[in-house]
């Protein structure tokens, strides 16, 4: 890929076929100094109970590192990631992109979209 490719042609090429380059870039994290984990951050500040909407969802990691789950959507354009992500248990799955996404306003009390390119 070359330096001239938009963030989604990027992303397509890393994240299509493999979780592999997602995981490799998440151990990266084990060598931060900041005191608190970023997915224990980020699942503080997450409503406990309502609809969650998660854009380019990845492997899923959120779900699997924080103790409740909401009702929650999860999405990617990824068929690999959208195969993990059918792991989360008690989560409805669904490819797209996060460009053209399939859900009418207010579906969801909170939306996320960590690392997620739309360009
Ligand atoms: C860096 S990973 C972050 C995954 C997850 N949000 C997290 O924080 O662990 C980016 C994810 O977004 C997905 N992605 C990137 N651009 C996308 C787009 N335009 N539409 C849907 N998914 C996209 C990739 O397939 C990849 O799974």
């Amino acid at each position: 890929m070359t330096g001239g490719a938009t963030a989604s042609a990027r992303a397509t090429s890393q994240y299509a076929t493999t979780t592999g380059n997602l995981t490799a870039r998440m151990a990266l994290h084990s060598y931060g100094t900041n005191p608190q984990d970023w997915f224990a951050w980020l699942g503080e500040r997450l409503p406990l109970s309502g609809d969650v909407l998660e854009v380019g969802a990845g492997t899923g990691e959120l779900w699997h590192r924080i103790g409740y789950r909401p009702r929650l959507t999860l999405t990617d354009f990824s068929p690999a990631m959208c195969a993990r992500l059918r792991e989360v248990p008690g989560a409805r799955v669904l490819r797209c992109d996060a460009t053209h996404l399939p859900f009418r306003t207010g579906v969801a009390d909170a939306v996320i979209a960590n690392s997620t390119s739309t360009t």
